[in-house]
C-alpha cells in the first residue's frame, strides 16, 4: 500500500488525476471504478480540464461506479447517476453508452445486482476504482458488519450514514434507507484502488482501516490485503 499525505485538498485532487489519468493515457479503453461524494469532486474538476485542454481523451473509457440510491430515478437530482452525470461526464468525451451505474430502480435488486457484476466482467474488469470512505469506514455502501460483503447487492443504509448524507437532501426523511453497491468482493477485484480520504474528520478512520485489525467492523480494513492500493489523504 502506498499512501500519500497531502498539504491542501487541491494537491489531493491533482495527484488523484495524475493517477486516473496516467490509466487513460496507458489503456485509452479503460474502465474506470468511479466514485460519488464530496471528495473526488476535486479529482473529477482535474480530468475534466485536462479533457478539455486535449491532455485526456475519454473517448474509448467505459465506467462502472460503485452505488446508487433505492428509489431515486437518474433524473432526480440527489441520485448518483445524476451527480456523475453533473460533476464529470456532460464535461468530457465519454460515451454515455459506456458508462453504467447500477440501478436503485430495478424491481429485482438481487438479478440487478448479478447483472452488474457480470457486466463488469464482460468488460474485462476494473483497471482502477476510486473510493472514498465514510466516517463508519464503509467503501462503496458496504456498511460494518459481522461479515465481509461479496458481490453487487441491496443494502440498508446505516443511521450514520443517512445523518451524513442529509446534507444533501432537503430533509433527512428524504433521504433514502436503502442503496445498491458493488461488495467488497466485486471492489477487491479491481486491478488497482485509489482510496481519497480529505478533512480532519477522517483521520481516526482511516488510522483504523490502514493501520487496525482487518475486520468487517471496519469494511475499508479489508483493502489491506489488496495488492495494489494507493491513498492520497489530506488531513487539514
Ligand atoms: C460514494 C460512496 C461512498 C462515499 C463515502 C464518502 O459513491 O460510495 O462510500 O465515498 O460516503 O463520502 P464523502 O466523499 O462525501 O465523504
Amino acid at each position: 500500500m502506498k499512501i500519500i499525505e497531502t498539504n491542501s485538498y487541491e494537491e489531493l485532487s491533482r495527484i488523484a488525476a495524475d493517477l486516473v489519468g496516467a490509466q487513460v493515457i496507458l489503456k485509452p479503453d479503460c474502465v474506470l471504478g468511479l466514485a460519488t461524494g464530496s471528495t473526488p469532486i476535486g479529482l473529477y474538476d482535474n480530468l475534466i480540464a485536462r479533457c478539455k485542454d486535449g491532455t485526456l481523451d475519454f473517448s474509448a473509457v467505459r465506467s462502472v461506479n460503485l452505488d446508487e440510491y433505492c428509489g431515486l430515478d437518474g433524473s432526480n437530482d440527489q441520485s448518483y447517476r445524476y451527480f456523475m452525470d453533473t460533476h464529470l461526464f456532460n464535461h468530457v468525451n465519454i460515451d454515455k453508452e459506456n458508462t453504467h451505474v447500477p440501478s436503485g430502480l430495478a424491481a429485482d435488486l438481487a438479478a440487478e445486482g448479478e447483472q452488474y457484476d457480470a457486466m463488469i466482467r464482460e468488460l474485462g474488469g476494473i483497471d482502477i476504482q476510486v473510493l472514498g470512505i465514510g466516517l463508519d469506514g464503509h467503501i462503496g455502501f458496504n456498511e460494518p458488519d459481522d461479515h465481509f460483503t461479496g458481490p453487487t447487492h441491496e443494502v440498508e443504509l446505516d443511521p450514520s450514514t443517512i445523518e451524513a448524507n442529509a446534507r444533501f437532501f432537503a430533509s433527512i426523511d428524504d433521504v433514502p434507507r436503502s442503496a445498491i453497491t458493488m461488495g467488497m468482493a466485486s471492489i477487491m477485484q479491481a486491478r488497482k484502488i485509489l482510496l481519497l480520504a480529505s478533512g480532519a474528520n477522517k483521520k481516526e478512520i482511516m488510522d483504523k482501516a490502514l493501520f487496525g485489525p482487518i475486520t468487517p467492523q471496519v469494511p475499508a480494513s479489508l483493502l489491506q490485503i489488496h495488492p495494489d492500493v494507493t491513498v492520497i489523504c489530506c488531513y487539514k
